[in-house]
C-alpha cells in the first residue's frame, strides 16, 4: 500500500473537510467519519492525521522497508494504514520506545493517538491504557543457536536469556527461568537479535512470530520451544481520553474483518 494509501487518505481527508462525509471502496458511507461541518471530531492530536507510535523493528509486525517511500511496513502498519484511510485520516508512524508505550506514558503525553506495536492486552496495562478489540493472537517462544544443544529454558542455567524490556516475554522469562540464569533486557529486537548472533546472549525469549522470522532469515538459529501464553494484541489509546477514536478504530477493524480486508492483510504476512 505505502504511498498509495497515504494519497488516498489525503483525498479522503479533503473530502471530509469539504463535504463532511466519506465513502469506502464500495461507495458506502464510512460510519466513523466526522459529523458534517465539524472538524477533527475524532480529536486526534493533529487534525486530519492519525499519529501512530510503534517500536520498530519487530518483523513481521513493524519494520523498515527501504523500498517503501514511507519507510515502514508490516502487519501492524498495514492495519493502521487501512484504519486511517477508513477514518479519513492521513497516517503518520512514529518509531517509539516500547517500554514508554506499554506503560501508557507516550500516549498520556500526546506523542501519538494510537500505539500499534504488537502489544499484548494485559490487565496490568489496562490500568493506564484503553485497548481496542484484539486483532492478532500470539504466544511466546525460545530462539537459540542450532548447535547450542539448548532445547528448553531449563538448559539456560548459568547462561543469559535476552528479552525486550517491558514486554510479556520479559515477564515470562522472569517467571520461568531456571535458577542461575541471567535475564538481559534490551530496548528493542533491533539489539536483541544481533546480540544473539554475536553470542552475547544464548537465547531470545519473545513473541513467536518474530523469532520465527529470525530462524527463517538465518538457518543457524532455531525456535526450540513455544509457550501457549494465550496473548492477543490490541492497539493502545491513552486511558479514558478519547472514547470516540476508540469506537471509530474498533468500527474500522470490524468493517475490515467483515469485508475481507483484514484477511487479505493477514495472508500477506502469515499465509
Ligand atoms: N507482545 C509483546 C508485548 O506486548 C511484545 C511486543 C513488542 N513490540 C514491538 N513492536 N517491539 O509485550
Amino acid at each position: 500500500m505505502g504511498r498509495f494509501t497515504k494519497i488516498v487518505a489525503g483525498v479522503f481527508g479533503m473530502t471530509l473537510l469539504l463535504s463532511g462525509c466519506a465513502m469506502d471502496s464500495l461507495g458506502d458511507p464510512v460510519d466513523a467519519s466526522p459529523e458534517p461541518g465539524q472538524e477533527n471530531t475524532l480529536g486526534t492530536i493533529t487534525a486530519g492525521v492519525l499519529t501512530v507510535c510503534s517500536e520498530i523493528p519487530f518483523e513481521p509486525f513493524e519494520y523498515e522497508d527501504p523500498a517503501d517511500p514511507e519507510k515502514y511496513t508490516g502487519f501492524d502498519i498495514d492495519i493502521v494504514g487501512e484504519i486511517a484511510t477508513r477514518l479519513g485520516l492521513e497516517l503518520v508512524v512514529v518509531d517509539s520506545d516500547f517500554d514508554a508505550l506499554q506503560s501508557g506514558l507516550s500516549l498520556a503525553t500526546d506523542k501519538c493517538d494510537l500505539g500499534a506495536s504488537a502489544m499484548t492486552i494485559t490487565e496490568d496495562r489496562r490500568a493506564n491504557i484503553d485497548f481496542t478489540d484484539a486483532y492478532y493472537d500470539s504466544l511466546q517462544s525460545l530462539l537459540v543457536a542450532k548447535d547450542s544443544g539448548i532445547t528448553s529454558l531449563d538448559d539456560l542455567a548459568g547462561k543469559s536469556i535476552g528479552v525486550q524490556k517491558g514486554t510479556t516475554g520479559e515477564i515470562y522469562a522472569e517467571q520461568n527461568q531456571p535458577e542461575g540464569a541471567q535475564i538481559v533486557g534490551y530496548p528493542s529486537d533491533g539489539e536483541l537479535w544481533p546480540a544473539l548472533q554475536a553470542g552475547q546472549i544464548q537465547a531470545i525469549l519473545q513473541d513467536q512470530p518474530v523469532n520465527v522470522i529470525h530462524a527463517r532469515t538465518d538457518a543457524a538459529y532455531v525456535v526450540v520451544a513455544e509457550y501457549q501464553t494465550d496473548e492477543s494484541y490490541g492497539m493502545a489509546l491513552a486511558k479514558d481520553k478519547n472514547p470516540e477514536l476508540l469506537a471509530a478504530v474498533n468500527g474500522a477493524l470490524a468493517e475490515m474483518r467483515a469485508d475481507g480486508t483484514y484477511k487479505q492483510i493477514y495472508d500477506k504476512y502469515f499465509a
